[in-house]
């Protein structure tokens, strides 16, 4: 049997204990498979004295991540601690620079920096690794960037923050609080370090931007994301939806136009018998439309430490079963230098149209103003009712309109115009509706 792979981890939290915990658990399995052991020799993290449920010993703990991917005496550095810059920048390019391979979960690293990562990795002709970085368990950087090749993608979206999904679905479901909620899912290791993260869709733009260079060939831009996130979102747009035949969802969408790549993260509303409308919790979705193959939609687990040490774990077996010398596939699907530039698209129809709900003063009139705002920006109405307040207090009326498909532009302006009214007694609430073709 060749020589046990020697690993090296940086982050030992929800991840990295996660990770020690099977790769010490599963040893001879993963012997027997890979045709050699993988032997965690080195470890790091800010608190050595923490008691993670996990056994060091015979483990040679080293100060700092920049220490261990210097020194230690390793094949492979895994980083698990997360952020795009500081010790996991820097720790991930003196180990790439050493000519070791790496294994990574952080998706802020590889969003702000994945394309020179990519470069010093195929400079030195080893592996930088990521499926944990993008959707948890589901092996979609995998599917991307090999199984496709060949295929023209024209779509990729989904549903690519366990956060997120998990608080839409308890709030909806058992009708939780949002911070209840937010708090359950940091309880069981699902958020960011810091959660705003995720509730304002930073993660899913970083999950989808590096979706978006492996599905188009383009240099990675999370800068170019329309982003929103969750947090405005309240228990009475959901019932909303709801009443509306629709759930609500966080979206990342990704896809080719005429003129550039689109990508846009944004809470959406999709008909409840839409197959996306059923993933619930800490599950994700990632749907991929291509020539060849059509569509394909991979759904499964997309946070928490089993779920995620599971795709760090898969990485790091690809290196031990890997041939020393052998040709290794792009980091990023093609080499580093021969991503296209990004190239954002014009602004495009939304074909699914809005749902805009309208916290109003009740006074005559105020039905007819929104209606003709509406009518001044060209935008046609499905339907428009009027509600009481779900508290029932006096005085005030929700007006909820759901648009025919229109410009994004065009509801902005005709929102704005109503804000310029003296009738509001909140802020409007827009969120975008998609109808799904395929899922
Ligand atoms: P976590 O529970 O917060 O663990 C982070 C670990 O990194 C901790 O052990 C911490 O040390 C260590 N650490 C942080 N800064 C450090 C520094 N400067 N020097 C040394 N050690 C440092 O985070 P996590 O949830 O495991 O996530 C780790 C990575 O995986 C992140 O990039 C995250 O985005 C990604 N990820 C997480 C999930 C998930 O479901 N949790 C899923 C996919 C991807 P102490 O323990 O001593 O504080
Ligand atoms: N915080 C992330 C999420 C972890 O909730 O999806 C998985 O990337």
């Amino acid at each position: 049997m060749a020589d046990a792979l020697k690993v090296g981890i940086a982050g030992l939290g929800t991840v990295g204990a996660s990770l020690v915990r099977i790769i010490q658990t599963r040893a001879d399995e993963l012997s027997r498979t890979c045709g050699r052991a993988i032997e965690i020799v080195a470890v790091t993290a800010r608190d050595r004295t923490r008691d993670r449920g996990i056994d060091l010993s015979g483990i040679t703990w080293f100060d700092t991540p920049q220490a261990l991917a210097e020194k230690a005496d390793i094949d492979v550095f895994v980083e698990l601690m997360g952020g795009a810059e500081g010790a996991a920048a820097d720790s991930v390019r003196i180990a790439l620079t050493r000519g070791l391979h790496v294994v990574t979960a952080n998706k802020a690293l590889l969003a702000a920096s994945g394309v020179e990562l990519a470069k010093i990795a195929e400079e030195k002709g080893v592996l930088l690794n990521f499926e944990a970085a993008v959707a948890g368990g589901i092996p979609v950087i995998k599917a991307l960037r090999e199984s496709l090749t060949g295929n023209t993608v024209s779509r990729v979206y989904g549903i690519m923050n366990g956060t997120c999904n998990y608080i839409l679905t308890r709030m909806e479901k058992e009708g939780l609080t949002f911070a209840d909620c937010l708090k359950e899912a940091q309880r069981l290791g699902y958020a960011e370090a810091d959660p705003t993260f995720d509730i304002e869709g930073n993660d899913t733009a970083h999950k989808l931007s590096i979706l978006t260079t492996l599905a188009f060939g383009t240099q990675i831009a999370p800068d170019e994301i329309y982003l929103e996130g969750i947090s405005n979102i309240s228990i009475e747009d959901i019932h909303a939806a709801a009443d509306l035949g629709y759930r609500i969802k966080l979206l990342g969408v990704a896809q080719r136009t005429e003129t550039g790549i689109e990508q846009r993260v944004h809470p959406t509303m999709v008909p409840r018998d839409s197959v996306i409308a059923q993933v619930d919790g800490v599950t994700n979705a990632v749907a991929i439309e291509s020539d060849i193959l059509g569509e394909l939609l991979m759904v499964g687990p997309g946070a928490g430490g089993n779920a995620t040490a599971s795709s760090v774990l898969g990485d790091i077996a690809d290196i031990a079963k890997s041939r020393p010398g052998a040709q290794q596939v792009p980091v990023l699907g093609k080499p580093a230098a021969t991503l296209a530039p990004y190239q954002r698209a014009q602004m495009q129809s939304h074909e699914g149209g809005y749902f805009i709900r309208l916290s109003v003063e009740d006074r005559t009139g105020v039905f007819a103003s929104i209606a003709t705002r509406m009518a001044e920006n060209g935008i046609s109405l499905e339907s428009i009712v009027q509600r009481a307040k779900p508290d029932g207090s006096e005085g005030s009326k929700t007006i909820i309109l759901v648009t025919h498909a229109t410009m994004e532009d065009s509801v902005r302006k005709a929102v704005d115009a109503i804000k310029a009214e003296s009738y509001l007694a909140g802020e409007p609430q827009v969120i975008r509706i998609e109808r799904p073709q395929a899922f």
